[in-house]
């Protein structure tokens, strides 16, 4: 698997006291053990399942022959969903066609992927001005099935298409949520739209390997065989016990450490590619939602969390990293380098006569991207600065379907070592409660008559 982890700038021989010493590591070794131990169980008596998902060859294959059959009578695949129903699958199409403000021209048989993930009204307005209903082909995507957002902008893209198709509306719609849960499918059903499901034990941000993810990326035109081959390889590596071959449980360690042992309290993800962009976006969720907690597993108050930041090299060096050399010494940097471009980006010989351009003329920006990115874990490990790199070979789509499973992984093992349970979100459900309470859904007035309190008390400290 052409995917490798170097945590060499994470020792103290690199960073000095911000580092982790070899004893501390060797000490740790039965930590990450009895995680992966932790982690087996959960799976076997089936807690979770993300790691069962590369291998669903009936489920790839169901949705490869759905997306046979629609294929060319759409030019643009408009996903209503949000959180981990949205996020997978923006990076999917992200890392495998290209960063989106410059894809290629969309058509039918290069259909664009349209993400309504918000209920911004100038954005979900704008996205339909922008679509044709008749060339539309939509997904809803709900594990819960009940979620507000997804809820309102599906409601408003259905009446949308339904006047321009009328009764033909029902078969340009999938929705993708849980079988035996929840009003969307109930509405499905009722309405005749095809369906995927979502097993129970996997959760939203596990669930990009999942028909969420994978439904938009086949309609978008993405292999999703190879992607769910790249990741069962990986899975495969995940459940070894040896830590030289064991990468997500060798980088869950490392950063369980520099963690705990040294108070990095953020994590910055800091792909060097523009194609791996989206994926920072959907780590960010899954690092946040799954290792922010208030209790451990013992039901004690712990207050956990690594706050994941999303930087974009080089972009980000004029912006960040003045912060990152010089501001306080609280962050671990994980950069996500890319070995082999599928263009290497040639720069043109140059003879100006001027400094700054003619050294470049003749090289390529892969090399300058990945000189750039060598130089700032330099800089960064010349200030005491701890830093890790991920190197895949190249970004296709079995190198993508690793790093998803490989991080997935990663984050599952992290939950174990701090004995949280990485697999819910409580912190998540209350603000959606209040929401349904504020905008009157039956059976939540209790919430919105907390809510009514809250802004009672607002009243009052403002007086
Ligand atoms: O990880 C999670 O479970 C959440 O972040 C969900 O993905 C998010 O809240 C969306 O939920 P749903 O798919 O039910 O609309």
């Amino acid at each position: 698997m052409g995917i490798q982890f170097d945590a060499i700038n994470l020792s103290t021989a690199m960073v000095g006291e911000h580092g982790i010493s070899k004893g501390e590591r060797k000490r740790a070794a039965a930590v990450a053990q009895q995680a992966l131990k932790g982690f087996h169980r959960l799976v076997d008596s089936g807690e979770i399942g993300f790691p069962h998902l590369p291998f669903r060859n009936q489920t790839v294959a169901a949705i490869k022959r759905y997306a046979a059959e629609v294929k060319g009578s759409y030019d643009t695949v408009c996903l209503i969903g949000i959180g981990g129903s949205a996020l997978g699958a923006w990076a999917l199409d992200c890392a495998l066609r290209g960063p989106h403000p410059v894809q290629g021209a969309f058509s039918t048989s290069f259909p664009r992927l349209v993400v309504l993930d918000n209920v911004d009204p100038s954005f979900v307005m704008g996205a339909l001005a922008s679509m044709q209903p008749k060339k539309t082909l939509v997904v809803v995507a709900a594990k819960s099935g009940a979620t507000a957002e997804t809820g309102s902008v599906f409601l408003i893209v259905k009446q949308w298409l339904e006047a321009a198709l009328g009764r033909k509306a029902a078969s340009r719609i999938v929705a993708v949520t849980s079988e035996n849960r929840g009003d969307l499918i109930v509405l499905a059903k009722q309405e005749g739209y095809r369906t995927f499901f979502l097993d129970e034990n996997v959760g939203g941000r596990f669930s990009v390997l999942s028909p969420i993810g994978l439904v938009p990326a086949a309609l978008a035109g993405l292999d999703i065989a190879k992607l769910v081959k790249g990741a069962a390889e990986m899975t495969a590596l995940c459940w070894k016990e040896s830590l030289d071959e064991n990468i997500a449980l060798r980088a869950a360690l490392d950063h369980f450490l520099v963690w705990t042992l040294r108070g990095k309290t953020i994590q910055v993800a800091f792909p060097y590619s523009n194609r791996l962009w989206g994926m920072a976006f959907w780590f960010r969720q899954l690092w946040a939602e799954s290792l922010g907690k208030k209790t451990d597993r013992n039901n004690a108050d712990v207050y956990f969390g690594q706050t994941p930041v999303a930087a974009l090299g080089t972009t980000d060096q004029h912006s960040q990293v003045q912060l990152y050399m010089e501001g306080p010494n609280d962050k671990v940097f994980t950069f996500w380098g890319v070995e082999k471009f599928s263009d290497s980006g040639k720069i043109p010989k140059s003879k100006t006569g001027l400094d700054a351009f003619d050294y470049l003329g003749g090289q390529t920006l892969a090399k300058l991207l990945n000189a750039e990115r060598k130089a700032t874990t330099a800089a960064l490990t010349a200030t005491g600065r701890p830093n890790c790199t991920f190197l895949l070979e190249r970004v296709d789509a079995a190198h993508v379907g690793a790093f998803l499973q490989l991080m997935m992984f990663e984050t599952a093992f992290l939950g174990e070592m701090l004995n949280i349970n990485a697999f819910n979100q409580e912190g998540v459900e209350l603000g959606k409660k209040y929401t349904f309470g504020l905008m009157g859904r039956k059976g939540w007035e209790k919430l919105a008559g907390e809510y009514a309190a809250y802004e009672g008390k607002q009243k009052k400290a403002s007086e």
